[in-house]
């Protein structure tokens, strides 16, 4: 059997990540795994369920039913228990809440176990924050892209507006850069740099160019 060959692209919210991660996987005709939007699903299920509220959190709830919740791909879209919820996980509602479920260690090993099985089937292009780190330790090539807020803020604010008219930047700005910093501090899997990751600032490169560079490195490995 063909050995798979496997991507892991890490960084902050809004970075340009998925741009990146799609655009490699429609030119190297692998597979594109959206980490977030399983960490997304999940805080979906937990509001769904009731246990996660603006003011309430039962995470024993959540921990001790996470065998409930079934995650699947399809052409991109997340399944949450078969149905598509790929709208609903884009919502500021689950943003807002997502850190925080994101930074519970049972729902990361339940998830960290699902992403390594995907690695294993085929080639692959992941993104998020520890797949460099803890998910594909030994991945092929790792990028880890950077950004400054502003832009990052300005460009989630751009995807959001048609969906959420009422949304503002100044919402987003604060949702970004409070996500930012539970993310980066969390105790388990926070969102480092691996050693190994080449750096890619997305504030120097456009879309176009950012793929290209990319393609030329990993067409070195
Ligand atoms: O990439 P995103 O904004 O859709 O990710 C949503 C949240 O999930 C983000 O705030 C951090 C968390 N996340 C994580 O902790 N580990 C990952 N591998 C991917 C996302």
């Amino acid at each position: 059997m063909k050995e798979s060959f496997i991507i892991a692209i890490d960084g902050a919210s809004s970075t340009g990540k998925s741009t990146l991660a799609k655009g490699l996987a429609r030119e190297l005709g692998f597979v594109y795994v959206d980490s977030g939007a399983m960490y997304r699903g999940i805080t979906l299920y937990a509001q769904q369920q009731q246990w996660l509220t603006e003011t309430h959190f039962d995470k024993e709830k959540l921990v001790s039913n996470l065998d409930d919740v079934q995650l699947s791909f399809a052409h991109n879209s997340l399944l949450l228990n078969g149905k598509d919820v790929s709208q609903e996980i884009r919502s500021m509602q689950v943003a807002n809440a997502v850190s925080n479920v994101a930074a519970i260690s049972e729902v990361r090993t339940f998830l960290v176990a699902q992403q390594r099985i995907l690695g294993t089937q085929e080639s692959i292009v992941m993104d998020g924050r520890d797949i460099g780190t803890v998910v594909f330790p030994n991945a092929n090539i790792k990028f880890f892209l950077t950004a400054n807020a502003t832009i990052r803020a300005q460009r989630r604010f751009e995807e959001l507006k048609a969906v959420e008219p009422n949304i503002t930047f100044e919402a987003i700005f604060e949702n970004i850069t409070r996500r930012d910093h539970l993310d980066s501090t969390r105790a388990d899997s926070p969102l480092i740099q691996a050693k190994d990751a080449i750096v890619l600032d997305a504030t120097k490169f456009n879309v176009d160019e950012m793929l290209e560079y990319a393609l030329t490195l990993i067409k070195d490995y």
